[in-house]
């Protein structure tokens, strides 16, 4: 007697904490089965940077689709992508990738206005300070102003200082002078007031020379009201050296209201990839993302790209790859099962 009661018990209990095990998988609540839906379960969004041009592709798309709920457009919003010429707009693909986010509740992140690289030429030829203050404030206008309403955040200045702390010399550095971060902002406020903007750099994701300089100009923003919401840390890693200030970092930042993000992450090693170094690679991923959740202003992450087949790992860092949470056939490697982990899933 006794025993068969406990046995329809038992069976009653296992099967009440499947259909609970089931409906949090739905809710995305703990034990989410995919990157986005463990992330928003955590108040986080889980983006993936994302090329309009390999949307045509199945597994692409339908990975993009199932595991992420944030996207960056890799390439698609850049200067010489959406103002080719002066005063001359495209914003095709950058639209393509739009539509495409939206109709699936993904969010955001524009990328990026004010950058060094991949300037449209036309921008190098600007010899006056007021002229490319001209040029910069109307590409942002037109820019931020195409997208208005539609996006979450922007990377309003990407790059802007060296690791010793100092300015890089950028044309815009060079002829427009320390305020140009500064104009950015307020004209990129001022294009659209609902999306957050953000400063984004690298080799800033620990406490050292250019994340001191960044600090001091984001607390500076913030005690004159310059219009900064976010920053971005783009955490191109190496494998086993992410830096050990990463969390104390993100927290200092946060400490100044504003939110922080992981922007750009992957984290590249020796290919063909070793067994340890993909071991080392998924505690590596585990690790940035417990330092995110331990900072509650730290609202997302975003690998940059979905599969090792397109990363631009091993066209910049040649002989380096593997980098990011799928393998090039899209099997989901030890990386990606220990950050579904570290987010609850
Ligand atoms: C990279 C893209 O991934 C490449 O496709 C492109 O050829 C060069 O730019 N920091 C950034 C990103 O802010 O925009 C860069 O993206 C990678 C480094």
């Amino acid at each position: 007697m006794m025993v068969a009661y406990r046995t329809r018990v038992h069976l009653a209990l296992s099967s009440l904490s499947l259909a609970l095990a089931a409906s949090a998988v739905l809710a995305g609540g703990a034990g989410a089965a995919t990157l986005g839906s463990a992330a928003g379960a955590r108040g986080r969004t889980f983006g993936t940077a994302v090329a309009t041009s390999h949307l045509g592709e199945a597994q692409y798309a339908s990975t993009l689709d199932l595991e992420f709920n944030g996207v960056t457009p890799e390439n698609e919003m850049k200067w010489d992508a959406t103002e080719p010429s002066r005063g001359v707009f495209s914003f095709g693909p950058a639209d393509t990738l739009v539509v495409h986010a939206q109709g699936r509740g993904m969010r955001i992140r524009g990328h990026t206005l004010v950058w060094h690289s991949q300037l449209a030429p036309w921008v190098n030829n600007i010899t006056s300070g007021s002229d490319l203050t001209a040029a910069m404030t109307n590409h942002i206008a037109q820019v931020v102003g195409h997208f208005r309403g539609k996006l979450a955040y922007w990377d309003v200045v990407n790059e802007a200082f060296n690791d010793d702390g100092t300015r890089r010399t950028s044309i815009f550095q060079r002829l427009i002078g320390n305020g140009f971060i500064e104009a950015a902002f307020r004209a990129a406020r001022a294009a659209d007031p609902g999306a957050k903007l953000c400063y984004n750099d690298f080799n800033a994701e620990g406490t050292n020379a250019k994340s001191n300089a960044i600090f001091a100009m984001v607390q500076d923003f913030r005690s004159r009201g310059v219009p900064i919401d976010c920053v971005g840390f783009q955490s191109h890693f190496i494998v086993g050296q992410v830096p050990s200030t990463l969390l104390a970092n993100l927290q200092r930042f946060a400490n100044l209201g504003v939110e922080v993000q992981i922007t750009e992450l992957d984290v590249r090693m020796p290919t063909p990839a070793s067994q340890a170094n993909l071991t080392r690679q998924a505690s590596d991923y585990a690790g940035i993302v417990g330092a995110c959740l331990a900072v509650s202003r730290c609202s997302s992450i975003t690998t940059w790209g979905i599969t090792d087949k397109f990363s631009w790992v091993p066209g910049t860092f040649p002989g380096q790859g593997a980098a990011l949470l799928f393998d090039a056939n899209y099997v989901r490697k030890a990386a990606y099962a220990s950050t579904l982990r570290a987010l609850g899933g």
